[in-house]
């Protein structure tokens, strides 16, 4: 069996898509490993949209963009952009990242990837884990896709405001009623159409864990 940590450290959004179809046999597969995820109380308050429809895919790269490109811009007029990206050296190079952040395009890939799963989650059933429980089923998901061979992306930014993911709800027809479904995320589905280079850069371990007390960075001696 292969060790499940290759395929968790090899794994990296993807956000450029080649136009080909994805099969539904992958598909299926990448549904059936969100249904497998670990769900509080057993709740699985998941629910799946799959978006092939390009009209749809369209309006869900329209909003993507329109509150990417408006938070980029305050973040640009705050200088946070230009801090972000002072290392890339060729000012062309640097003016066209700039500009690809602070319009939205960065955000807008659902147009291009061939398959958009919407995750929303069912706020009638009483389970208070909903966030938690989808956001199992979405790493699941992508896992799942690396594995076959494709790539993906978990898209939140675009449903993070209340009136943005009212606006997703319309599009897919999902009821918009207070307390009936939260919008946690999309995620994008497709063939890579960009080079996998990994693994991205990720702390170390040794600045994020402490053993047995908070700060404590020396493993202590066991057994
Ligand atoms: C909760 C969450 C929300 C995310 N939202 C977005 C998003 O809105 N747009 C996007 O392009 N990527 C989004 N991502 C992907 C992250 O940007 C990506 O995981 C991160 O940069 C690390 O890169 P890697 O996945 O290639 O390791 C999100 C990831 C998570 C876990």
């Amino acid at each position: 069996m292969p060790d499940i940590l290759d395929v968790i450290s090899s794994r990296k959004s993807i956000r450029r898509y080649k136009p080909d179809p994805v099969p539904d046999e992958m598909l299926d597969k990448i549904l059936e490993a969100a249904r497998w995820a670990p769900t509080g109380e057993n709740y699985q308050p998941w629910r799946f949209i799959v978006v092939r429809d390009q009209e749809t895919r369209n309006r869900i790269g329209d909003l993507a963009k329109m509150g990417s490109g408006a938070r980029m811009t305050a973040w640009h007029c705050m200088g946070h952009t230009q801090e972000r990206f002072a290392g890339i050296e060729d000012p062309v190079k640097r003016e066209r990242v700039l500009r690809f952040m602070y319009t939205g395009e960065v955000s807008e890939f659902a147009k291009q990837s061939p398959v958009v799963i919407a995750v929303i989650g069912t706020l009638m059933e009483g389970s208070v884990d909903v966030p938690y429980d989808l956001s199992a089923a979405i790493e699941n998901m992508l896992l799942e896709a690396h594995a076959l061979g494709l790539g993906a992306c978990w898209v939140h930014g675009p449903v993070a405001s209340t009136r943005d993911a009212k606006k997703f709800k319309e599009i897919l027809g999902i009821p918009t009623g207070m307390g009936q479904y939260k919008v946690v995320a999309y995620v994008s589905i497709g063939w890579a159409a960009e080079a996998r280079r990994y693994p991205r850069p990720k702390k170390a371990l040794d600045e994020m864990v402490f053993w047995e007390k908070f700060g404590q960075t020396e493993r202590p001696q066991h057994g």
